[in-house]
């Protein structure tokens, strides 16, 4: 028997703030909502949307395709739209989309519930993309019993050229630290063995608040009160990262080892294009202070290709780059047009054919040095989170390292969401093979 309670189905299309914002959901409706993977079959489905590029935007009005006739199925299925798209292109998704009942944006979260009250008692279509809400706290249901998000900050002020997110997010906003710490204590209170911060851009954490705190202090805080053994946090942009910020990778026990910096391209021309405000050198610079801080730290990246009035000269300056990094991995991107950012107005498209060249190029490079990388690990001891049983058979399971690098391997026990010790027997593109030891 189900006793009353409803089935919730949420589909994520976006980046960590979009996974997030889906447990906030589940959490909001949790008085009458149980969640659920089916979701043919669910009373309330949920899809939360991405814009950043066009291909995200095609995952969600194709999945919108397939949903008419999920509708035409279950009737009594309540569809809303939630996230980036919902927030740029409401009006015209409840226009053109007539079977979707609820449109609500990134800031207008906390409005569901009274906005789903209102569609039971009306039967009428429901948006709601206003920006009032309080930013301060959220009953999350947590997908995870050991590794959470939490949001330290939303929206972003950069205006990065090619970006939509300050459109759909708005403008950068901090969460009071109060609310942070009691959050985190709570997650460690309930035995929370990883917490990763989120926001657009944490190391401009705390300004407009008072007084001041900045993002290295609300680390130090936050390792003071919890007893949590790894915190991590996304994303961090190369003109912020400050000295305060490489002491604090240095000094505060709990802040893993790894370290997410996107230089999106090697080009100072390009960059400054791009509206990032550093240069390669710089860029390379912090990196190398960082390095000495802190030796074993692991970086990442975000890397675009294709940027309009992107030369050969300005693209081998981004390979150069990569091979100077030697980033554990990439996330790699082909330059996609978008509504509202100013790149929009740059009219020297690069062909889609180079576009695509210099894309297999740098995933060809990154390729291999993943691989070199990873091929160094062999014989170390790691200490691993497990995360849980992998695909690869029986006696198989997956976890992270301190570094954020998937580690498969094989144990007798299943310890998921404990820490264990694994041996290191062989590096691959992507992770790492091991045995527990
Ligand atoms: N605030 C974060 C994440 C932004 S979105 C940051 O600044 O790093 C994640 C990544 O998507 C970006 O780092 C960028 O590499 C990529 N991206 C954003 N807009 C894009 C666009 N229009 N075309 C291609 N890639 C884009
Ligand atoms: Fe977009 Fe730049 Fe803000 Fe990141 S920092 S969200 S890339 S505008
Ligand atoms: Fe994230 Fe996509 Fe929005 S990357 S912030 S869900 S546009």
């Amino acid at each position: 028997m189900n006793n009353g309670r409803k089935k919730l189905a949420i589909v994520t299309l976006g980046c960590q703030m979009n996974k997030h914002d889906s447990e906030w959901i589940a959490g909001l409706l949790s008085d009458k909502y149980d969640l659920s993977d089916d979701s043919e079959n669910a009373d309330f489905l949920v899809v939360n949307t991405c814009a950043v590029r066009e291909k995200a935007e095609q995952k969600f009005f194709s999945l919108i395709g397939r949903l008419k006739a999920l509708k035409k199925q279950n009737r009594k299925m309540i569809l809303a739209v939630a996230g980036c798209i919902a927030q740029e292109w409401a009006e015209e998704i409840i226009e053109k989309a007539p079977d979707v009942d609820l449109v609500f944006g990134t800031r207008s979260i906390d409005k569901l519930p009274l906005m789903l009250e209102k569609f039971g008692e009306t039967g009428l279509p429901q948006v709601d993309t206003s920006d009032d809400s309080v930013y301060d706290r959220f009953p999350m249901r947590r997908v995870s019993k050991f590794t959470a998000w939490v949001s330290i900050m939303r929206g972003c002020d950069n205006h990065c050229s090619y970006c939509i997110v300050p459109m759909v997010r708005g403008g950068e906003q901090s969460r009071p630290v109060d609310s942070i710490l009691e959050e985190i204590k709570e997650l460690s209170e309930k035995g929370y063995k990883e917490v990763t911060l989120l926001g657009q851009n944490v190391n401009s954490y705390g300004m407009g608040l008072s007084p001041v705190v900045d993002f290295p202090e609300l680390m130090a805080r936050i390792d003071a009160i919890s007893s949590i053994p790894r915190l991590r946090f996304v994303t961090s942009h190369p003109k912020d990262l400050s000295d305060r910020l490489v002491s604090a990778m240095r000094d505060i026990p709990s802040l893993c080892p790894s370290l997410h910096l996107p230089i999106q391209s090697g080009s100072d021309r390009i960059l400054k294009i791009m509206n990032r405000g550093y240069t390669a050198d710089h860029y390379f610079a912090r990196v190398e202070k960082l390095k000495e801080a802190v030796p074993d730290i692991t970086l990442t990246s975000d890397v675009i290709v294709g940027f309009p009035g992107e030369t050969d000269e300005d693209f081998e300056a981004t390979h150069q780059a990569i091979k100077r990094a030697r980033y554990d991995n990439i996330f790699l991107f082909k330059y996609s047009p978008r509504p509202g950012s100013k790149a929009l107005n740059l009219k020297e498209m690069v062909d889609p054919v180079t576009a695509q060249e210099r894309f297999d190029i740098i995933l060809e490079e990154q390729k291999e040095i993943s691989f070199q990388n990873h091929k160094t690990w062999v014989g170390k001891e790691v200490s691993i989170l497990v995360d849980g049983a992998s695909k690869r058979g029986e006696n198989s399971y997956a976890g992270r390292t301190d570094q954020n690098i998937v580690v498969n391997f094989s144990s007798q026990k299943d310890n998921s969401g404990n820490f264990t010790r694994v041996m290191i027997t062989e590096g691959k593109r992507h992770s790492l093979t091991g045995v527990e030891v």
